[in-house]
């Protein structure tokens, strides 16, 4: 589906890769994203039907808050956006990252004008990643009107929650289903997601939660041996997936999980 959201890691893509894995009975689980982003995941299964309501949860209160504005009025959303492209056109993507996030600590008046410009500063950040391999970010293609209606639907039963994954432990039971897609291991996490920019990630934290959780649970990563030896009790498969954001145009990711999700 369309992307509402422009991120570094958004995994849209990996919905063909789970879903034969994902128990039929998925809508019957408290759906959990922990590490919310864009929810690419998360998008593909409410449009799909596979769940009609996620939790969505991210440290990062600029994501939640665009989410929250999607969500409760998408048409105030959408209006903010073309009054910013009506007023800045191409400027928005020549503006540095610096003077950007000015913006979006003291230009923009209220919540929604806020989340408009945290929506061009993730389009101008993937612009960035795609220059840096040689190639032209394409700006022209963004149908935001339509995926930003769209998600407001899907999304309509959901709760949204701005806080550490380390904040969820009251949803740990049986019935809960789990998707965590955090910093990856050993990534420049802090030119990509503004959570990140303080403390280092701490995967050994991560993995303790993991642990100790009693539902069932979905972990993306970047292939890495020490995050393969650090689950190595767990069902752990290595894939290859196609992505933009490097020449090659393909990336090796690891799978993980709790239960046999039987990607070949
Ligand atoms: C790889 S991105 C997730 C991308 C997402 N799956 C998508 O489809 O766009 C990682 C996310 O983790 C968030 N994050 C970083 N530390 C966190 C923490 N301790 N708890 C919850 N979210 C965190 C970042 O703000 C970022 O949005």
């Amino acid at each position: 589906m369309e992307r509402v959201l422009t991120y570094i890691g958004h995994k849209g893509k990996m919905f063909p890769v789970f879903k034969e894995g994902l128990p039929k009975n998925l809508h019957e689980y408290t759906f959990i994203e922990a590490f919310s982003g864009s929810l690419g995941l998360s998008m593909e299964l409410l449009e799909k039907g596979c769940v009609y309501k996620i939790l969505a949860n991210d440290l990062d209160k600029s994501v939640i808050s665009f989410w929250e504005c999607v969500k409760n009025n998408p048409k105030r959303l959408v209006e903010c956006m073309h009054n910013l492209v009506a007023m800045h056109s191409t400027y928005l993507y020549r503006v540095s990252d610096k003077e950007l996030r000015n913006m979006l600590e003291h230009t923009a008046k209220d919540k929604y004008s806020k989340a408009a410009l945290f929506a061009f500063y993730k389009k101008l950040n993937e612009g960035r990643v795609h220059k840096a391999i040689g190639r032209i970010p394409d700006y022209g293609r963004w149908n935001y009107e339509r995926a930003i209606l769209t998600a407001s639907k899907l999304l309509k039963d959901s709760k949204l929650k701005n806080g550490s994954y380390t904040d969820l432990g009251e949803y740990n039971n049986a019935k809960t289903f789990w998707y965590f897609d955090p910093p990856y291991k050993d990534y420049d996490n802090a030119s990509y997601y503004d959570a990140c920019r303080g403390e280092e990630f701490d995967h050994n934290k991560l993995y303790d939660f993991i642990k100790g959780l009693k539902g069932k649970f979905i972990l993306s990563y970047n292939n890495s041996q020490y995050i393969k030896e650090l689950y190595k009790d767990f069902f752990v498969y290595s894939i290859r997936v196609r992505t933009p954001y490097v020449k090659e145009g393909y990336i090796d990711e690891l799978v993980i999980s709790n239960y046999n999700l039987n990607i070949r």
